[in-house]
Formats: C-alpha cells, structure tokens, sequence
C-alpha cells in the first residue's frame, strides 16, 4: 500500500490534494496520511481534529492518522471517534498504549502503534499483540524532507519474521525518507505501506508519483503475492 503523506501537499487546497492522489485501487493512494504534530512531542506544529474531520468529508480515501502529539490517551479517540481509518500513536508519548488500543479499536479505527529510530521493539512486544499496525519511522518525527535511516530495516525484519511466523497480526508500516530510491530496500525488508511525503507532493504529478513508487515495490517483491 502507498500513503503518501499529506505534509508536504499544500494545506491551503487539502481536498484537491487528496484528490490528486485518488484513483482506482491498485492506482492511487491506498490511504492519505495525515501528520498531527502538536509542538511538544515533536517541533512542529501542523493540524489537528478539525481539518481530519474537513478532510474526512473531503475524500474517500482511507485516512490514516499519525499522531506525534503528547497525552495520546487523552487524545487519540477523537481521531477514531471521527471516522479515521487507522489511528496510530507513539509508544514513546502513551501511558497506557493497551487501553489505548482497546478504545481506538472500539471506536472503529485500527490501532497503529509508532517506534522513533532510536526506540527498540523488544520491549513493546506483547504491547503490539493489541495493535493492528507498526509504524517504523526511518527519519527524526518532525519534518518532512530528510534522509532515509537505512538502519531501522533491521527493526522491519524483525517483525516481518514475526508476523510470517504467526507471533504478531499486524500491518508494517514505514515513514520518513521513502522515494523512488529507498522504497525498493523498504519493500524487501517486509513493509506492507509506504508513506511518502515530499516524494509525492514534492512531484510534478502526484499521482504519477504514487504509480511509480507502487511500481518499484512491486518490482522488488515479486513473491510477496501483493493483491491489489
Ligand atoms: C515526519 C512525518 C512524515 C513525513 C514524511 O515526521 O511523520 O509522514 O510527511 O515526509 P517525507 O516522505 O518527505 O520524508
Ligand atoms: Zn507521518
């Protein structure tokens, strides 16, 4: 799956950004991420419940919410309760992550749990079990634009192995430096959905962008029996 992200798209015209990555399945975005940052957990500043609940109107594309906020368990179920599709927080910024899941998943979103570069998977193992998606990040949360940390491939692998075992249900999720250059080794570490910001809305033709970029996974992996 491709999410490009909607921090690099021009937030004055949001729904036609929306709409220039929309297409039939298996040709446009599969999800629109969308990067809440409240100027605490990160240093930066974006949007917030309002313009999700704008935007939710404005597509039919699944929002995928990332939220690089403080106090997610207080809240993070706006987010659900509005309609997101995949409500994801950080584990290093949540108190109680598995009630956090449970509440999110009741409200009718999928539960997505998000690790920073530098924060191990190891301890957070049985944490996951209550999650529907990982969010790896491969850059520092903040800003769109920076270089691709190759090394969190390690953190991928490891819980690709996990989900292919049957140990974890979950979808692998990256975020942060992914372009036509990066999305290749992405794919054959195991990541199931790409998010991609300045790669796409950084492009001439957005939706020219996510073809190419869904292309190349496809390219690299071959044998994971994609279905579109
Ligand atoms: C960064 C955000 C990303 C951002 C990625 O903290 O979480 O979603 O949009 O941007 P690119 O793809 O440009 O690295
Ligand atoms: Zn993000």
């Amino acid at each position: 799956m491709i999410a490009p992200s909607l921090l690099s798209a021009d937030f004055a015209r949001l729904a036609d950004e929306a709409d220039a990555v929309t297409g039939p399945p298996g040709e446009g975005a599969d999800w629109l991420h969308v990067d809440v940052m409240d100027a605490h957990f990160v240093p930066n500043l974006t949007l917030g419940l309002p313009v999700v609940q704008s935007l939710l109107r404005a597509t039919v594309v699944p929002i995928d919410c990332h939220l690089m906020i403080d106090d997610p368990d207080r809240w993070a179920i706006g987010y659900a309760e509005a309609g997101a599709y995949n409500v994801t927080v950080h584990v290093e910024a949540a108190r109680d992550p598995v009630a956090l899941a449970r509440d999110l998943r009741a409200a009718g979103a999928k539960a997505g749990l998000s690790v920073k570069p530098g924060t191990p998977l190891e301890p957070h193992l049985e944490t996951l079990r209550h999650y529907d998606t990982l969010l790896v990040m491969s850059v520092e949360p903040g800003f769109g634009g920076q270089s691709f940390m190759p090394e969190v491939l390690d953190k991928v692998r490891a819980v690709r192995r996990m989900v292919d075992t049957g140990h974890l249900r979950l979808l692998v999720e990256i975020d942060g430096g992914i372009n036509a250059d990066t999305i290749e080794a992405a794919a054959e570490a195991g990541v199931d959905c790409f998010v991609a910001g300045s790669a796409v809305y950084g492009a001439e033709d957005p939706g020219r962008a996510v073809r190419a970029l869904r292309r190349k996974v496809l390219e690299a992996t071959p044998d994971r029996g994609w279905s579109l």
